[in-house]
């Protein structure tokens, strides 16, 4: 029986509701794969921002530290907007990153079939198929330098710095070619080479590491016509590594040429094994979703379902589990963000017992397949 310990931010807002369908599935995973299971939920965003005016505070960090991943729900209130930065719920996530040292963060979308009425896409943009990873650095870059506010001739002024370093940049590429390798072997690396220093250090690296994969075709391109051909001709982006700012803007692109933007995971990984898993869309912004049994919490089941194969290596549990979303999808059932004529809607806990279900007949169906190589 395998040890999987796992601590748990539920968020604030939504988050602690959306989380709980895939905390359940996790136990059933445990259940009928027999692993010896172990979340801990640990205190953090809106919650320590009322009790203690901290985000994350130093115990909490402790424990997730202990853990040997944390799934993170959504979290971002409006009220906390006015907050400083450093006591914002955002400003938990930022701190796990920097102190469980992950260095890239990875973004898996596709667009399933019976949802691709939802697009804002075009059918000839999507009728060859839309399935991307993008993979960002979240070290370097704008978003991790330090911040310089002064006043200047101009009055008041402000910048921070999109510093690289070689470290930074081969660390995230070679994630990136990993992946690229058990994809399709496309990968495209977006930057600003033309203009920006900081990218003719990322394409030279880049390539550099790219000498090792000579089963990966690499090809660079600029963020800006990425953006436009992003939307032009999806099916030519399979696995895509960028910088921190860049890749913080394209993914999110990415996950809304969908029109299925809550349906997708989020992963943040280091070589060394770190790992924070959560859904694609963090920031939920529609409040009037809260206490309602309405929002979608595939996202964060998809969350946990990475979490399985990328940190525990647990490929059948994980593809198990994406397999049972993909039969409740298939059968018609949507919760609100996902509504088209002729489909059923299902409120949040009943998404998850519906998954459920999917999952036990797949664990049996699984469990009947080995017994059946062993006769
Ligand atoms: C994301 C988020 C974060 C980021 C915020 C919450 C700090 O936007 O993960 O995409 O910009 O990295
Ligand atoms: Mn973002």
């Amino acid at each position: 029986m395998s040890e999987i310990k796992i601590a748990v931010i539920r968020g604030d807002g939504v988050g602690p509701e959306m989380i709980g369908p895939a905390l359940e599935l996790l136990k059933s995973v445990g259940r009928l794969w027999d692993h010896d299971l172990k979340l801990d939920i640990v205190p953090a965003c809106g919650e320590t921002i009322e009790s203690c005016y901290d985000p994350l505070p130093e115990e909490s960090l402790k424990r997730c530290k202990e853990a040997k991943a944390v799934l993170f729900g959504n979290s971002g209130l409006e009220k906390y907007r006015k907050l400083p930065l450093d006591k914002r719920p955002e400003h938990a996530l930022l701190s796990l990153r920097r102190e469980l040292k992950v260095t890239t963060n990875i973004r898996p979308v596709s667009i399933y079939r019976e949802l691709s009425q939802l697009s804002p896409l075009k059918e000839r943009q999507i009728e060859k198929g839309v399935d991307i990873v993008f993979v960002r650095d979240i070290v370097g870059g704008v978003l991790c330098s330090p911040k310089f506010c002064s006043t200047g001739t101009g009055g008041r002024e402000a910048y921070e710095r999109e510093y690289y370093n070689e470290k930074i940049v081969l660390d995230t590429a070679d994630i990136a070619f990993r992946l690229a390798e058990g994809r399709r072997g496309r990968l495209i690396s977006l930057d600003k080479a033309n203009v920006l220093e900081s990218s003719r250090l990322w394409r030279k690296s880049v390539s550099q590491v790219g000498s090792r994969y000579p089963q990966v075709a690499l090809t660079h391109c600029f963020i800006d016509t990425a953006a436009m051909r992003l939307i032009a001709e999806p099916w030519e982006f399979d696995t895509v590594v960028t910088s921190n700012l860049f890749g913080d803007i394209i993914a999110d692109e990415g996950a809304q040429i969908t029109g299925t933007p809550r349906l997708y995971a989020s992963a943040e990984i280091s070589a060394a094994g770190a790992a924070i898993y959560t859904p694609n869309q963090l920031h939920e912004a529609d409040e009037s979703l809260i206490g309602k049994d309405l929002v979608n919490p595939i996202g964060m089941i998809q969350a946990a379902a990475l979490m399985l194969k990328l940190t525990f290596g647990l490929k059948e549990e994980a593809e198990a589990l994406n397999q049972a979303v993909a039969r409740v999808l298939e059968a018609g059932y949507s919760t609100r963000d996902l509504m088209l004529p002729g489909r059923t809607l299902v409120g949040t806990r009943q998404m998850g017992e519906l998954i459920e279900k999917e999952l036990e007949k797949i664990a049996a169906e699984g469990a009947a397949e080995k017994g059946e190589e062993t006769v």
